[in-house]
C-alpha cells in the first residue's frame, strides 16, 4: 500500500523518500538455520525503478534475504513486501509482476530448453495460450539461447542453464526483476548480456535486484546498494552518494614523505604513507580541506608535487563496511 500525502498537509509533509513507491521493503527479516543466523534482522527498501545490487560475500545471507523477499523461505519474524503485497499472505497478487532467478529445484533434465519454458510460461497467470509460444521464444532470443533451445537440459553448461533460468524470469514485461548471482558460470561474453539485460529492464521502468559477490559487477549496473555482512546489512542507499561518503581522503605526491607526515600528525591530521611506488601521502578523509591541507605543507617546507580528492570505488567502501564491522 502507498500513501499519498495530502497537499493539506504539505509543511508536514514526510521528506519525498519517504513517499516514494517502494518495489520492494523488508523490516526486521531475520531468518536462522539452527545456530546459524542466515539474515539477522534486516530493514531494507528498494525504491520503485531501482537497480538494487546486494552485495557480500559468500554465506552473508544474500539468497535467505532473497528468496524470504520472494515468499520461497518463511521468515522466523519480521515482515516482506513485494509491490506493496504482503509476503507470503498476498504473494499470489505480487507475483506474476515479478521475474526471479534463484537457486533452487531447477529445471527438467530431460526436457529441452525449450520444453522447459513451455512449462513454466504455462504457470504464468498473465500470459494467455495463444501468447506462449511467442513469449518463449523471444526470452530465449533475448538471453542468446535460441540455437540451442531444442537440446536437452542435462547437456547444458553453466552458462546456459544461468541463461534459461534468466530467460524463465524474463517470460513477460516485469514491474520486478530478482537476480540472485545471475552471472555465476556465465563467461565474460554472458557477462555483459546480463549487463545489458539489466540495463534493458532499467531503461524500461522496472525494478531489479541482483546480487552478487562481483563488486565491478555492480558497480556498472546499480543505482543502489545494500551491503550484507553476517546477515546483517552493513550499508544501503543510492550508490553514488554511499561512495561520495567513502570519499574525501586526499592523495599528496612529495618525495619528502617523513617531513610530510610529521607535519600532518603535528596538526593533528591522520595521515598515512601512500601504499605503492609513487611517493607521497594519504590524508584522512576526516581530514582539513585540500587547500588548507596544501598550505600546511607548503608553509613547513614539504615540496608538493601534486595532490589530488580520492573517488572511492566501491571495492574500497566494501572493504572499509566488512572490516569495520569484523
Ligand atoms: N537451507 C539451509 N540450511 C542450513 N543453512 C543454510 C541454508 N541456507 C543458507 N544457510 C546458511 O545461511 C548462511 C547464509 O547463506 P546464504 O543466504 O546462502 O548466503 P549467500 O547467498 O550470501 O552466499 C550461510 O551460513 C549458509 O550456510
Ligand atoms: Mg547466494
Amino acid at each position: 500500500m502507498t500513501t499519498t500525502p495530502s497537499v493539506l498537509d504539505a509543511a508536514t509533509a514526510p521528506p519525498v523518500a519517504a513517499s516514494t513507491p517502494l518495489a520492494a521493503r523488508a523490516i526486521g527479516l531475520r531468518k536462522a538455520f539452527g545456530s546459524t543466523v542466515a539474515v539477522d534482522g534486516v530493514d531494507l527498501d528498494v525504491p520503485a525503478g531501482s537497480v538494487l545490487g546486494m552485495l557480500g560475500p559468500n554465506g552473508s545471507g544474500k539468497t535467505t534475504l532473497i528468496r524470504m523477499l520472494l515468499g520461497l523461505t518463511r521468515a522466523d519474524s519480521g515482515t516482506a513486501e513485494l509491490l506493496g503485497h504482503a509476503i507470503p499472505d498476498d504473494a499470489a497478487r505480487a507475483l506474476p509482476h515479478v521475474g526471479a532467478l534463484v537457486e533452487g529445484p531447477g529445471f527438467h533434465p530431460f526436457l529441452s530448453g525449450r520444453e522447459n519454458l513451455l512449462r513454466v510460461a504455462a504457470t504464468e497467470p498473465l500470459l494467455g495460450s495463444r501468447e506462449i509460444a511467442g513469449a518463449v521464444d523471444a526470452a530465449l532470443e533475448r538471453v542468446g539461447l535460441s540455437a540451442a533451445a531444442g537440446r536437452r537440459f542435462r547437456g547444458y553448461s553453466l552458462g546456459m542453464k544461468q541463461r534459461l533460468g534468466l530467460a524463465g524470469a524474463l517470460l513477460l514485461p516485469r514491474r520486478l526483476v530478482v537476480l540472485d548471482e545471475p552471472t555465476n558460470g556465465l563467461d565474460p561474453a554472458g557477462t555483459r548480456d546480463v549487463r545489458r539485460i539489466i540495463a534493458e529492464l532499467h531503461a524500461a521502468g522496472s525494478t531489479v535486484i541482483v546480487s552478487s559477490h562481483l563488486l565491478d559487477e555492480v558497480e556498472a549496473t546499480c543505482t543502489h546498494v545494500a551491503v550484507l555482512q553476517s546477515g546483517s546489512l552493513v550499508a544501503a542507499g543510492e550508490l553514488a552518494a554511499l561512495l561520495e561518503s567513502g570519499t574525501g581522503g586526499l592523495d599528496v605526491v612529495t618525495p619528502d614523505v617523513d617531513r610530510a607526515l610529521d607535519v600532518l600528525r603535528e596538526a593533528g591530521v591522520a595521515a598515512y604513507r601512500a601504499p605503492g611506488d609513487e611517493p607521497g601521502v594519504v590524508v584522512g578523509e576526516d581530514g582539513p580541506p585540500t587547500a588548507e591541507t596544501i598550505a600546511l605543507l607548503v608553509r613547513a617546507g614539504v615540496a608538493v608535487q601534486e595532490a589530488r580528492r580520492r573517488r572511492a570505488r566501491l571495492e574500497e567502501l566494501f572493504a572499509r563496511l566488512t572490516e569495520e564491522t569484523r
